[in-house]
């Protein structure tokens, strides 16, 4: 999704720029450009494509210590070299780069346009450019910040923008309304980021920007007031990430980098949240009593994407050890449908980035309607987190690659510990909590096995490659992996995958199974092990290729390929039987020459509807 960066200060800005739009790019973009101000004029430079493009059109060499650039993934208008930010006013002297969209866009533009002025693109961010130009014209008094106020004042939708005037060569004006800006502060020197990860080389105070926040960022100074034109006390506040862990190290992709980094993560996760004395788990930012805790009667999950995915298997955790009705939703569909909020029903927001639109607005709806809810997030400090005010932090380390691996699992995993955190409130024996820390504490090392085994999964994947369509099943959690490995698929390495539950597979989907369409199933050994085999005979009946992942050394009599995981908790079979899937979408991908951090037409962070 798109990015932005902004740099003022002593040093030059032309690199630090380019630095910044560098670690941006995981997020996924189409075209990317800078403004570079001079004073004497502002230098814009864009382009489609990837930044080697923009890297090929910069001058040699730039002297402005003062610039912003910005990362585009296309919603109005295609990717073009005119499309790309920054964009600029009429006259040329005032530049903005932004994030999301302005709803009023076409509106705003008949009330310029009316005035005289003509677009020379399709985006709504020109329109911004302009509106924020006509306002500077009709103060009395020229000043950019003043003149942001006024037209954000007249815009409606989401944005977080960067801003620049030739008028003031050391001083870049940003705001936020829904898609998150973030200000560092550095020795004499300012940087503006969308997200953190592209400022913290060089500093670790950041200050977030709250919506509604305009702030004029100066070298050696900021100013922050709301549109209301009131001053705005934002704390700065100390992040904890490392620079050097977005680098890739000995991997080629981030996927791999991501997947091998899952033992890690679950170690992470587990820290200090195991207690053994009475078997249960505990958690440091509820912010919600146990009398309160046992209070709720029904708990919903929200998220998109991979996360509305893990939701779903959160929901089975919670109802198999704590008996209490669970289910997940899509935030998207749930914010939109004027959802019944009640006061006994426990919320969760599911979110990786902390940023993605729809389940921040869906956090929102419930907060406005005063439900209680808590964020399951994996960065520190994103919006959703803030918004939430309460909740559990994945700790699974950045996450560069745009598809989920090491944050789905550490999702999953935090959803058992609240399964067993809710069970030991209720029905769950103290024996059976003891089972499954036991089991928590085995995962880590049985999941560094299962990614050490990647060649297997490679050695599979020649097999599976070259098909056009694969279907994935499963029965109850293994229902919610079956997604997940479609969807890895699908994303990764265009393959068109679907997802059944393995019941359903006779209801329809086994008129299309024949010997050019695969299955994977997945067939952890549980109670329904003898259906889930009927459900592998119905398919090897039909000459469709087979793919079992499951527990038992007996699956390699009934399907062509076996990938066999180790015994653990039946609560935490997802965990085991979720790497030889995510291997199978990385290999593949790999096989059919995809580029498999960057999946085409995908974002990492969805900041828009
Ligand atoms: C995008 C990404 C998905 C991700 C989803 C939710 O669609 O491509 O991989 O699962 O957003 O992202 P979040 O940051 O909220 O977990």
């Amino acid at each position: 999704m798109c990015g932005i960066v902004g740099y003022v200060g002593t040093r030059k800005a032309m690199p630090i720029l380019m630095e910044g739009l560098a670690q941006l790019e995981y997020r996924g973009y189409d075209s990317a450009g800078v403004a570079l101000n001079r004073g004497a004029g502002i230098d814009v430079i864009k382009r489609c494509g990837r930044l080697q493009e923009l890297k090929k059109a910069l001058p040699k060499r730039s002297a402005a210590k003062c610039g912003i650039g910005h990362t585009r993934w296309a919603t109005h208008g295609e990717p073009s070299d005119l499309n790309a930010h920054p964009h600029t006013d009429p006259s040329g002297e005032l530049v903005l780069v932004h994030n999301g969209i302005v709803e009023n866009a076409r509106e705003l533009a008949g009330f310029l346009e009316a005035k005289g002025i003509d677009f020379a693109t399709e985006t709504d961010s020109e329109v911004l450019a302009a509106l924020i130009a006509h306002e500077y014209q009709e103060l009395e008094t020229p000043d950019l910040f003043e003149a942001v106020q006024s037209a954000l004042n007249r815009v409606t939708g989401a944005y977080g923008i960067a801003v620049m005037h030739t008028s003031v060569p050391d001083e870049i004006v940003i705001a936020r309304n829904g898609s998150p800006v973030v200000l560092g502060l550095g020795e004499h020197e300012m940087f503006v980021a969308s997200d953190a990860s592209a400022l913290v080389s060089h500093t670790r105070q950041v200050i977030y920007l709250d919506d509604g926040d305009v702030c004029r960022v100066r070298a050696r100074e900021y100013e922050i007031e709301n549109l209301l034109d009131q001053h705005a006390d934002r704390q700065p506040v100390t992040i904890d990430l490392e620079s050097t862990r977005y680098e890739l190290g000995e991997f080629d992709t981030f996927t791999l980098k991501e997947i091998s980094e899952q033992p890690d993560a679950i170690r992470r996760v587990l820290r200090g949240r195991l207690d053994k004395r009475f078997n249960t788990a505990h958690f440091g930012g509820l912010n919600l009593e146990p009398a309160e805790m046992l209070g709720f009667k029904r708990i919903k999950l929200l998220g998109c994407g991979s996360a509305l995915i893990a939701g779903s298997i959160g929901a089975s955790l919670i109802e198999r050890l704590a008996r209490i009705p669970a289910d997940a939703e899509s935030a998207a569909e749930f914010r939109y449908r004027n959802p019944i909020i009640e006061r006994d029903t426990l919320y969760f927001a599911i979110s990786q980035s902390g940023e993605t639109y729809d389940t921040l607005s869906a956090v929102q709806e419930i907060q406005r309607k005063g439900g209680t809810v808590l964020g399951v997030v994996n960065v520190v400090g994103s919006s959703i987190a803030r918004q939430c005010g309460a909740g559990v932090y994945l700790h699974a380390g950045p996450e560069i690659a745009v598809v989920s691996t090491k944050t789905f699992t550490s999702t999953v995993v935090v959803f058992a510990l609240l399964a067993l955190y809710l069970g030991r409130m209720r029905d769950l024996s103290p024996a059976e909590g003891g089972r499954i820390i036991e089991a928590l504490e085995k995962l880590p090392e049985q999941v560094e096995g299962l990614v050490a085994r990647k060649e297997e999964v490679a050695e599979v994947a020649e097999r599976y490659a070259r098909f056009s369509d694969a279907y994935f099943v499963g029965r109850g959690e293994s229902f919610g992996l079956a997604r997940e490995g479609a969807l890895k698929l699908k994303e990764v390495s265009y393959i068109h995958a679907e997802a059944y539950p393995a019941s359903e597979l006779k209801h329809g989907p086994l008129a299309l199974i024949d010997e050019e369409t695969p299955t994977v199933a997945i067939v952890p050994d549980d109670d329904l092990y003898a259906k889930n085999i009927s459900t592998l005979e119905e398919i090897r009946t039909r000459g469709g290729p087979l793919l079992a992942i499951g527990q038992s050394d007996e699956l390699a009599g009934f399907v062509d390929d076996c990938v066999v995981v180790p015994q653990t908790h039946p609560a935490l079979q997802p965990i085991v039987h979720l790497i030889p899937l995510q291997l199978l979408a990385y290999e593949c991908a790999k096989i059919r020459e995809c580029d498999v951090d960057k999946p085409r037409n995908l974002a990492k962070s969805v900041t828009v509807e």
